[in-house]
Formats: structure tokens, sequence, C-alpha cells
């Protein structure tokens, strides 16, 4: 095994993950770890024991390392999957980070296939660059250049749907953004790789009050069995602000019927 000792965790190469997944000693895996936030997260909100982080980088692996948590080096669109071989696995501001939707598409199926009871997405939301540039504004990440993969919900629905194996899955938003003065609103001419908004730094942008739904995040539950209680649970503590589509009430039909009854 290919391996170098930091501290009293190993850092493996990327070929000896496999490995690391057969023992099944993980009761979670985060995809993307970075420095270890979104495990400790995966431990806080959804009831993970025992994590195992993995990125690409290998500075940040030994950021979450230092953080107190277990994280290997690796390619996850790479990874070689193990059915079944840990309970949940999280991905949370990873997948746009990915050169393209097809890659994103094998990540959440090697997700799915490697988690028993459930897969927990979060990421930006890019719904709203339309609306957004139409009227000179931009949200200031859906304009990094670290951002390749900023996918819709509509895209992240068209994934979603392929997973098979999957029980049920909701897609959410969260946090509305209600007006321009948000500090994630920018103006187009901003450049690109900001965070908060500046005045002095980005100058000044158009007071608007939104007319269609903006969001500052995008994600989705896909449990891989049937548990209602299960889904309820996460929901609870996540704190989305709305489902925007739900698998197990693919149209909404009654209701879509109702809305739309002519007069
Ligand atoms: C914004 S950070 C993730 C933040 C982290 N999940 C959190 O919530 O604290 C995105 C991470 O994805 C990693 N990454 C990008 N492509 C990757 C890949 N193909 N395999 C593994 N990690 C990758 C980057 O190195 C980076 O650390």
């Amino acid at each position: 095994m290919t391996s170098c000792s930091v501290g009293w965790v190993v850092i493996m190469a990327q070929s000896d993950f496999d490995a690391v997944l057969r023992n099944g000693q993980y009761d979670y895996i985060d995809f993307g770890c970075s420095k270890g936030g979104s495990l400790a997260l995966g431990h806080r909100l959804l009831g993970g024991t025992k994590g195992i982080g993995v990125d690409v980088d290998e500075r940040k692996v030994e950021q979450t390392i230092d953080a107190g948590f277990d994280a290997v080096v690796g390619d996850v669109t790479d990874l070689i999957t193990q059915p079944n071989c840990t309970r949940f696995v999280t991905m949370v501001d990873f997948l746009e980070h990915l050169p393209s939707i097809d890659l994103a598409e094998r990540c959440i199926a090697a997700a799915c296939e490697a988690a028993t009871d459930f897969v927990f997405i979060r990421q930006p939301w890019f719904d709203s660059d339309g609306y957004l540039f139409e009227n000179g504004l931009k949200l200031y990440w859906s304009d990094w250049t670290g951002h390749p993969n900023a996918m819709t919900s509509l895209e992240i629905y068209r994934v979603l749907v392929k997973m098979t194996n999957a029980a049920r899955w909701r897609i959410y938003s969260k946090t509305l953004i209600k007006d321009s003065s948000d500090l994630a609103v920018h103006p187009v001419s901003s450049p690109r790789d900001q965070h908060d908004y500046d005045v002095a730094k980005h100058g000044s942008k158009r007071k608007l009050k939104f007319k269609q739904p903006v969001y500052r995040q995008i994600g989705a539950i896909i449990l891989l069995k049937d548990d209602p209680q299960l889904l309820r649970q996460i929901e609870k503590k996540t704190k989305w602000t709305k489902v925007l589509f739900d698998s197990g009430d693919p149209l909404s039909l009654s209701d879509l019927r109702s809305r739309f009854r002519p007069s």
C-alpha cells in the first residue's frame, strides 16, 4: 500500500481507497471534504458516528485530518464503489466543482451504490442566473472559475431520475434572497471569483425586489430505503425552505389540475 503517515492517520493513495471502503468501518463518507466542514455537518446534523472524507487535494486532506477526522486523497470521479459499504454519503458544495454534469452523475451514482440509507447533496443555487443577468445582476458564486458545473434544479432532476436504486428523493431550495441588497448579489460587471458584495470594490448595483424566487442553496436527499421517518428526521435537521420536487409525488397531479382547471 502506498501511504504516508500524518499524525495518527494515514493518507492513502487513491488506489487504496477501495480497501478502506471494503472494510465497511465508516458510517458515512464525505465526497470533496475540503477542510472537514462537511464531515462535521454529517456528524452534527445527519447522525454520522464515524466518517471519512475524500478529496483530490492532499493539502486539504491534511487540514481535515488536523480537524480530527479521517480522510483520504482520491478523485471521487474515479471511485470504484463497494456496494452498501456505508450508511450515508454527503456531497456538500462539491458537485459544482466538477468539470461536467456527466461526472457529477457518476459521483451521485457511486454514492447511491455505496450507501445503504441515504445520500445528502447541497450546493449553491444557480437557477436564477438568467433572471438576474437580465437585470444587470449576478450571484457571486455563479461567476466563480472554480464552479464549472452550475447545475440547475432541472439538471439535478435529470440526473436523479436515473438513480434506479433510490426509493425516494426530494429536491429542495434553501434561504430566500428577497432583493438585490443581499451581499451575495453583485452587479454583472463585478470581476469573477468574488465573495460578499462591497460597494467600494464592486461599484454600485441596481436596487431590485425580486419577482422570482432566488435562493442561496439547492440540495437533495436521496433515500435508498423506504423510510419516511428518516426523511422527516433529515429534513428537520437540515432546514430547507421549500420542497421543489418529490419523486414520491412526481407531478403533484391533483394539485396541478386544481390550480389549472379552466374557469
Ligand atoms: C468547496 S470545497 C467542499 C467543501 C466541503 N465539502 C465543506 O462543506 O466544507 C470543494 C472540494 O472538492 C474537492 N474536489 C474537487 N474535485 C474533486 C474530485 N474529483 N474528487 C475529490 N475531491 C474533489 C476540492 O479539492 C475541494 O476541496
